[in-house]
């Protein structure tokens, strides 16, 4: 192994080797914790999923995740089976089990469920949708922090929308799953991918950022994953009179920003360290340190807003 790192690098937690997961209403030792070879999320990866971040007990930003979540099931016609609040209660329930209050990722995943048949219509998935919730305990690792993350642009475009929408958090992440290999073989830690028409677009699991002269600038967001993050971030620039623009820009912009950030729930803003072997900016990143410095006071009125409500 090389000195390879993603940004789903968390600190090492001997408590993960024993949690408990969500399979259907029961909550069982991840050794226990199964789902069947015909259930359409392992056979065809059709299924949808939310990564999520618990914080003093509540689940940073759950509104925004459940609309996207729940607009995603709408449109490939995948019935959750239950309305935000019977989420919220699985979720609850998983962390009770595990005893967990902060610094913890979870990956919801819904699938259509287990198949009659080894095939691919949609109809031979009906028993009901597979509901699985797995939480751990989570801390991303600092290196992240102050090395930064190494990219490189691979063959592996984002496509139009009417392929595969690149909205859909779906079970099937074979795209960005290639872009990732890419970008290991190129020596790097993470892929930068274009749009259909050469634009940089994002990166195969976080959204993609450049800060040129004090402007933040991303992609239009036609080719992405609506991230939540991503939207944090924007809003955030808007309200703090940080210019920011969605716009199109291409590797020579990238490759001559004075710096630039992964978004994403699970490491917030990661730094990029260098795009292609060229270096980005000089190593300071004052911009990309306030934003990550206004992103944890949004968590924490989150937190609050949230805790208020109950
Ligand atoms: C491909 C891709 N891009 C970006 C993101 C970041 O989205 P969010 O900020 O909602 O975590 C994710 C997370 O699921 C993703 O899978």
């Amino acid at each position: 192994m090389t000195d390879t790192h993603t940004t789903h690098d968390a600190l090492e937690d001997a408590r993960n080797h024993d949690i408990k997961i969500y399979v259907n209403g029961d909550i069982v030792h991840r050794d226990d914790a199964k789902v069947s070879v015909y259930d359409s999320g392992f056979m065809l990866g059709d299924g949808m999923w939310e990564g999520m971040r618990l914080y003093d007990g509540v689940w940073s930003f759950f509104d925004d995740h459940m609309d996207r979540f729940y607009d995603s099931c709408k449109a490939v016609s995948l019935d959750v089976g239950m309305d935000r609040a019977g989420i919220m209660e699985a979720l609850t329930a998983t962390a009770r089990a595990n005893d967990m209050h902060t610094d913890v990722h979870c990956r919801l995943m819904l699938t259509r469920g287990v198949k009659v048949k080894p095939f691919q219509h949609p109809s031979l998935s009906r028993s009901g949708p597979t509901l699985v919730i797995i939480m751990e305990h989570s801390k991303p690792a600092d290196a992240l922090q102050s090395k930064g993350i190494r990219l490189a642009t691979v063959p592996q475009v984002r496509g139009l929308p009417m392929s595969q929408d690149a909205k859909y958090n779906s079970h099937s992440k074979l795209n960005c799953v290639i872009a990732c290999l890419q970008a290991e073989q190129a020596g790097a830690d993470e892929g930068l991918m274009l749009d259909p028409h050469g634009f940089v677009n994002t990166t195969n699991a976080c959204n993609f950022f450049i800060v040129r002269k004090g402007a933040v600038w991303t992609s239009t967001g036609d080719y992405c994953m609506n991230g939540v993050t991503r939207q944090k971030v924007i809003d955030l620039c808007r309200a703090n009179d940080i210019p920011v623009f969605e716009k199109n820009y291409s590797l020579y912009e990238a490759y001559g920003a004075d710096e630039a950030f992964l978004t994403g729930t699970f490491g917030a803003q990661t730094p990029v360290a260098e795009i292609d072997g060229k270096p980005i900016g000089d190593g300071h990143r004052p911009v990309t340190a306030r934003i990550r410095e206004l992103y944890k006071d949004l968590i924490a009125q989150d937190i609050q807003a949230q805790s208020a409500a109950v």
